[in-house]
Protein backbone atom coordinates (compact mmCIF):
# COMPACT_ATOMS: atom_id res chain seq x y z
CA UNK A 1 0.00 0.00 0.00
CA UNK A 2 3.01 2.60 0.75
CA UNK A 3 4.37 1.97 -2.76
CA UNK A 4 1.83 4.32 -3.50
CA UNK A 5 1.55 7.99 -3.06
CA UNK A 6 -1.04 10.16 -1.11
CA UNK A 7 -1.51 11.99 -4.64
CA UNK A 8 -1.77 8.20 -6.25
CA UNK A 9 -4.48 7.60 -4.38
CA UNK A 10 -6.78 10.03 -4.95
CA UNK A 11 -6.13 10.59 -8.76
CA UNK A 12 -7.45 6.92 -8.47
CA UNK A 13 -10.06 7.40 -6.65
CA UNK A 14 -10.93 10.09 -9.19
CA UNK A 15 -10.60 7.82 -12.20
CA UNK A 16 -12.68 4.84 -10.31
CA UNK A 17 -15.15 7.88 -9.75
CA UNK A 18 -15.44 8.47 -13.52
CA UNK A 19 -15.50 5.06 -14.81
CA UNK A 20 -17.99 4.10 -12.34
CA UNK A 21 -19.99 6.27 -14.02
CA UNK A 22 -19.23 5.43 -17.29
CA UNK A 23 -18.04 1.85 -17.55
CA UNK A 24 -16.50 1.78 -21.23
CA UNK A 25 -14.78 4.93 -21.03
CA UNK A 26 -11.42 3.63 -21.11
CA UNK A 27 -12.84 0.49 -23.22
CA UNK A 28 -9.73 -0.21 -25.59
CA UNK A 29 -6.92 0.84 -22.62
CA UNK A 30 -5.55 -2.79 -23.11
CA UNK A 31 -6.52 -3.71 -26.44
CA UNK A 32 -4.82 -6.83 -27.85
CA UNK A 33 -2.99 -6.87 -24.19
CA UNK A 34 -3.22 -9.31 -21.81
CA UNK A 35 -2.81 -9.56 -17.87
CA UNK A 36 -1.27 -12.31 -15.80
CA UNK A 37 -3.60 -13.43 -12.43
CA UNK A 38 -2.01 -15.82 -10.28
CA UNK A 39 -3.83 -17.47 -7.59
CA UNK A 40 -2.33 -19.35 -5.00
CA UNK A 41 -5.47 -18.28 -2.61
CA UNK A 42 -9.73 -18.72 -3.30
CA UNK A 43 -10.72 -15.48 -4.30
CA UNK A 44 -14.47 -15.05 -5.28
CA UNK A 45 -14.07 -10.69 -5.82
CA UNK A 46 -10.70 -10.01 -6.51
CA UNK A 47 -10.44 -12.40 -9.09
CA UNK A 48 -13.95 -12.07 -11.06
CA UNK A 49 -13.40 -7.89 -10.23
CA UNK A 50 -10.09 -7.97 -12.17
CA UNK A 51 -11.55 -10.11 -14.94
CA UNK A 52 -14.33 -8.15 -15.57
CA UNK A 53 -12.09 -4.91 -15.42
CA UNK A 54 -9.85 -6.16 -17.65
CA UNK A 55 -12.81 -7.39 -20.07
CA UNK A 56 -14.32 -4.09 -19.82
CA UNK A 57 -11.13 -2.06 -20.50
CA UNK A 58 -10.69 -4.23 -23.39
CA UNK A 59 -8.01 -6.49 -22.42
CA UNK A 60 -7.66 -10.45 -21.65
CA UNK A 61 -6.77 -11.76 -18.31
CA UNK A 62 -5.51 -15.20 -17.92
CA UNK A 63 -5.67 -16.86 -14.47
CA UNK A 64 -2.75 -18.93 -13.47
CA UNK A 65 -3.35 -21.36 -9.84
CA UNK A 66 0.02 -21.24 -8.14
CA UNK A 67 -0.12 -25.10 -8.60
CA UNK A 68 0.28 -24.71 -12.18
CA UNK A 69 3.58 -22.85 -12.08
CA UNK A 70 4.69 -23.03 -8.35
CA UNK A 71 6.33 -20.46 -7.95
CA UNK A 72 10.20 -20.90 -6.42
CA UNK A 73 9.83 -24.51 -6.62
CA UNK A 74 9.28 -25.74 -10.37
CA UNK A 75 10.89 -22.44 -11.12
CA UNK A 76 12.11 -19.12 -9.07
CA UNK A 77 10.89 -16.40 -9.54
CA UNK A 78 13.44 -14.14 -11.12
CA UNK A 79 13.10 -16.53 -14.37
CA UNK A 80 9.11 -16.09 -13.78
CA UNK A 81 8.94 -12.55 -14.08
CA UNK A 82 11.31 -12.64 -16.76
CA UNK A 83 9.26 -14.75 -19.00
CA UNK A 84 6.09 -13.36 -18.34
CA UNK A 85 7.02 -9.77 -18.78
CA UNK A 86 7.84 -10.59 -22.18
CA UNK A 87 3.99 -11.68 -22.97
CA UNK A 88 1.48 -10.01 -20.17
CA UNK A 89 1.67 -5.79 -19.22
CA UNK A 90 1.03 -7.04 -15.96
CA UNK A 91 0.88 -9.05 -13.21
CA UNK A 92 -1.69 -9.21 -10.47
CA UNK A 93 -0.75 -11.39 -7.53
CA UNK A 94 -2.47 -13.57 -4.86
CA UNK A 95 -0.04 -15.42 -2.47
CA UNK A 96 1.02 -16.09 1.20
CA UNK A 97 4.57 -14.83 1.71
CA UNK A 98 4.92 -10.67 0.43
CA UNK A 99 7.95 -11.31 -0.53
CA UNK A 100 7.23 -13.09 -3.73
CA UNK A 101 5.20 -10.32 -4.67
CA UNK A 102 7.99 -8.08 -4.00
CA UNK A 103 10.57 -10.25 -5.44
CA UNK A 104 8.57 -10.53 -8.79
CA UNK A 105 7.82 -6.87 -8.63
CA UNK A 106 11.95 -6.51 -8.50
CA UNK A 107 12.80 -8.85 -11.71
CA UNK A 108 9.73 -7.91 -13.66
CA UNK A 109 9.34 -5.59 -16.72
CA UNK A 110 6.05 -4.68 -16.12
CA UNK A 111 3.87 -3.67 -12.95
CA UNK A 112 3.27 -6.36 -10.18
CA UNK A 113 -0.05 -6.08 -8.39
CA UNK A 114 -0.92 -7.54 -5.09
CA UNK A 115 -3.88 -9.33 -4.64
CA UNK A 116 -3.29 -10.38 -1.04
CA UNK A 117 -1.19 -11.66 0.87
CA UNK A 118 -0.41 -12.91 4.30
CA UNK A 119 0.62 -9.13 5.21
CA UNK A 120 -1.45 -6.96 2.73
CA UNK A 121 -4.53 -6.10 0.80
CA UNK A 122 -4.03 -2.77 -0.97
CA UNK A 123 -6.84 -3.36 -3.93
CA UNK A 124 -9.30 -3.98 -0.84
CA UNK A 125 -8.51 -0.79 0.94
CA UNK A 126 -7.89 1.55 -2.34
CA UNK A 127 -11.61 0.09 -3.03
CA UNK A 128 -12.75 0.96 0.76
CA UNK A 129 -11.76 4.32 0.54
CA UNK A 130 -13.57 4.90 -2.55
CA UNK A 131 -16.75 3.73 -1.07
CA UNK A 132 -15.66 6.32 2.62
CA UNK A 133 -15.65 8.97 0.28
CA UNK A 134 -18.36 7.98 -1.82
CA UNK A 135 -20.65 7.99 1.46
CA UNK A 136 -19.09 10.59 3.14
CA UNK A 137 -18.09 13.26 0.55
CA UNK A 138 -14.22 13.03 1.91
CA UNK A 139 -12.03 11.19 3.79
CA UNK A 140 -9.62 13.53 5.83
CA UNK A 141 -11.07 14.10 9.09
CA UNK A 142 -13.13 10.92 9.38
CA UNK A 143 -12.46 8.19 12.05
CA UNK A 144 -12.44 4.43 11.15
CA UNK A 145 -12.16 1.97 13.94
CA UNK A 146 -11.26 -1.71 12.90
CA UNK A 147 -12.26 -4.81 15.03
CA UNK A 148 -10.82 -8.17 15.03
CA UNK A 149 -7.63 -9.83 13.45
CA UNK A 150 -4.37 -7.79 13.52
CA UNK A 151 -3.84 -8.56 9.76
CA UNK A 152 -3.46 -8.39 5.93
CA UNK A 153 -7.01 -6.18 5.72
CA UNK A 154 -5.39 -3.74 9.06
CA UNK A 155 -1.94 -3.42 7.43
CA UNK A 156 -3.46 -1.87 4.44
CA UNK A 157 -6.07 0.03 6.46
CA UNK A 158 -3.68 1.75 8.50
CA UNK A 159 -1.09 2.94 5.51
CA UNK A 160 -4.52 3.89 3.80
CA UNK A 161 -5.64 5.78 6.33
CA UNK A 162 -2.14 7.65 6.98
CA UNK A 163 -2.04 8.75 3.11
CA UNK A 164 -5.74 10.18 2.83
CA UNK A 165 -5.74 11.88 6.76
CA UNK A 166 -8.17 10.19 8.21
CA UNK A 167 -7.86 8.81 12.33
CA UNK A 168 -7.62 5.05 12.96
CA UNK A 169 -8.60 3.05 16.14
CA UNK A 170 -8.15 -0.56 16.13
CA UNK A 171 -8.88 -3.56 18.64
CA UNK A 172 -7.39 -6.51 18.71
CA UNK A 173 -7.07 -9.24 21.57
CA UNK A 174 -3.55 -8.79 22.89
CA UNK A 175 -2.56 -12.17 21.33
CA UNK A 176 -3.30 -10.91 17.82
CA UNK A 177 -2.19 -7.57 17.21
CA UNK A 178 -1.21 -5.69 13.77
CA UNK A 179 2.70 -5.71 13.19
CA UNK A 180 4.48 -2.51 14.56
CA UNK A 181 6.24 -1.93 11.20
CA UNK A 182 2.89 -1.27 9.42
CA UNK A 183 1.22 1.14 12.54
CA UNK A 184 5.09 2.92 12.79
CA UNK A 185 5.38 3.04 9.28
CA UNK A 186 1.76 4.92 8.88
CA UNK A 187 2.92 7.53 11.82
CA UNK A 188 5.95 8.27 9.72
CA UNK A 189 3.87 8.59 6.78
CA UNK A 190 1.42 11.05 8.61
CA UNK A 191 2.42 12.32 12.40
CA UNK A 192 -0.81 14.41 12.37
CA UNK A 193 -3.45 11.55 12.13
CA UNK A 194 -4.56 9.52 15.73
CA UNK A 195 -3.85 6.27 15.65
CA UNK A 196 -4.47 3.85 18.17
CA UNK A 197 -4.17 0.37 19.44
CA UNK A 198 -6.05 -1.13 22.11
CA UNK A 199 -7.48 -4.62 22.94
CA UNK A 200 -11.24 -2.74 23.69
CA UNK A 201 -13.63 -2.80 21.11
CA UNK A 202 -15.42 -0.21 22.53
CA UNK A 203 -12.26 2.37 22.94
CA UNK A 204 -11.77 1.98 19.62
CA UNK A 205 -15.22 2.01 18.17
CA UNK A 206 -16.00 5.37 20.51
CA UNK A 207 -17.26 8.11 17.69
CA UNK A 208 -15.79 6.42 14.90
CA UNK A 209 -17.16 7.08 11.62
CA UNK A 210 -16.42 3.96 10.00
CA UNK A 211 -16.97 0.58 11.95
CA UNK A 212 -14.43 -1.55 9.71
CA UNK A 213 -13.98 -5.72 10.19
CA UNK A 214 -12.84 -8.93 8.50
CA UNK A 215 -12.25 -12.89 9.31
CA UNK A 216 -11.23 -14.27 12.69
CA UNK A 217 -9.78 -16.97 10.47
CA UNK A 218 -7.75 -15.90 7.64
CA UNK A 219 -7.12 -18.16 4.54
CA UNK A 220 -4.33 -19.87 5.39
CA UNK A 221 -4.66 -20.18 9.30
CA UNK A 222 -7.83 -22.71 9.15
CA UNK A 223 -5.96 -24.82 11.64
CA UNK A 224 -6.36 -22.54 14.33
CA UNK A 225 -9.53 -21.67 13.62
CA UNK A 226 -11.14 -23.27 16.73
CA UNK A 227 -9.16 -21.67 19.18
CA UNK A 228 -9.25 -18.12 17.28
CA UNK A 229 -13.30 -18.12 17.31
CA UNK A 230 -13.30 -18.54 21.25
CA UNK A 231 -10.41 -15.92 21.54
CA UNK A 232 -12.09 -13.51 18.95
CA UNK A 233 -15.74 -13.54 20.85
CA UNK A 234 -15.27 -10.59 22.71
CA UNK A 235 -14.35 -8.37 19.29
CA UNK A 236 -17.96 -9.23 17.57
CA UNK A 237 -19.37 -6.29 15.41
CA UNK A 238 -22.89 -5.90 17.14
CA UNK A 239 -25.61 -3.78 18.42
CA UNK A 240 -24.03 -2.79 21.78
CA UNK A 241 -21.05 -1.60 19.80
CA UNK A 242 -22.60 0.33 17.11
CA UNK A 243 -24.09 2.31 20.10
CA UNK A 244 -20.93 3.61 20.85
CA UNK A 245 -20.11 5.01 17.21
CA UNK A 246 -20.87 8.03 16.01
CA UNK A 247 -24.61 8.48 15.07
CA UNK A 248 -24.52 8.58 10.97
CA UNK A 249 -21.57 5.54 10.80
CA UNK A 250 -21.29 2.33 8.70
CA UNK A 251 -19.92 -0.92 8.87
CA UNK A 252 -17.67 -2.00 6.18
CA UNK A 253 -17.29 -5.72 6.01
CA UNK A 254 -14.40 -6.51 3.25
CA UNK A 255 -16.03 -10.24 2.53
CA UNK A 256 -16.46 -13.16 3.26
CA UNK A 257 -18.13 -12.94 5.82
CA UNK A 258 -19.24 -15.33 8.99
CA UNK A 259 -21.96 -14.10 10.57
CA UNK A 260 -22.48 -14.49 13.94
CA UNK A 261 -18.75 -14.45 14.28
CA UNK A 262 -17.02 -10.88 13.61
CA UNK A 263 -20.38 -9.51 12.78
CA UNK A 264 -23.92 -10.20 13.85
CA UNK A 265 -26.57 -11.22 11.06
CA UNK A 266 -28.63 -8.19 12.10
CA UNK A 267 -25.79 -5.71 11.77
CA UNK A 268 -24.54 -7.62 8.44
CA UNK A 269 -28.64 -7.00 7.16
CA UNK A 270 -28.54 -3.18 8.72
CA UNK A 271 -25.38 -2.69 6.31
CA UNK A 272 -25.57 -4.80 3.70
CA UNK A 273 -26.54 -2.43 0.91
CA UNK A 274 -22.78 -0.45 1.41
CA UNK A 275 -21.48 -3.33 2.01
CA UNK A 276 -22.31 -4.73 -1.51
CA UNK A 277 -21.54 -1.84 -2.65
CA UNK A 278 -18.12 -1.97 -1.02
CA UNK A 279 -17.95 -5.05 -3.21
CA UNK A 280 -18.94 -3.51 -6.31
CA UNK A 281 -16.58 -0.85 -5.78
CA UNK A 282 -13.63 -3.27 -5.73
CA UNK A 283 -14.02 -3.50 -9.90
CA UNK A 284 -14.26 0.38 -10.53
CA UNK A 285 -11.45 0.79 -8.50
CA UNK A 286 -9.11 -1.76 -9.78
CA UNK A 287 -9.68 -0.55 -13.65
CA UNK A 288 -8.58 2.78 -12.39
CA UNK A 289 -5.79 0.97 -10.43
CA UNK A 290 -4.63 -0.75 -13.71
CA UNK A 291 -5.25 2.51 -15.72
CA UNK A 292 -2.53 4.53 -13.49
CA UNK A 293 0.16 1.24 -13.36
CA UNK A 294 -0.16 -0.47 -16.37
CA UNK A 295 2.72 1.05 -19.37
CA UNK A 296 4.61 2.89 -16.05
CA UNK A 297 7.20 0.31 -15.48
N1 LIG B 1 -12.49 -9.29 -0.30
C1 LIG B 1 -11.83 -10.14 -1.09
O1 LIG B 1 -10.68 -9.96 -1.44
O2 LIG B 1 -12.60 -11.19 -1.50
P1 LIG B 1 -12.04 -12.50 -2.25
O3 LIG B 1 -11.12 -13.18 -1.28
O4 LIG B 1 -13.26 -13.29 -2.57
O5 LIG B 1 -11.30 -12.04 -3.47
N1 LIG C 1 -8.00 -11.51 6.02
C1 LIG C 1 -8.70 -12.23 5.00
C2 LIG C 1 -9.12 -11.33 3.91
C3 LIG C 1 -10.00 -11.96 2.86
C4 LIG C 1 -10.34 -11.03 1.75
C5 LIG C 1 -7.81 -13.35 4.48
O1 LIG C 1 -6.61 -13.12 4.27
O2 LIG C 1 -8.30 -14.47 4.28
Amino acid sequence: MADISSNDIFEILDLAKKLKAKPLLKASFLKNQSIALIFAKPSLRTRVSFEVGITQLGGKSIVIKMDEINVGIRENVEDIANVLSRYVSGIVIRTYEQKQISDLGKYSAVPVINALSNEEHPCQIVSDLFTIKEIFSKLSGLKIAYIGDGNNIVHSLLIGAALTNMDISIATPKQYPPEKSYVNLAKKLNPKINIEVTNIPSDAAKNANVLYTDVWVSMGQEKEAKQRKKIFAPYQINDKLLSVANKNSIVLHCLPAHKEQEITSKIFDEFSSIIYQQAENRLHAQKAILLKLIGTK
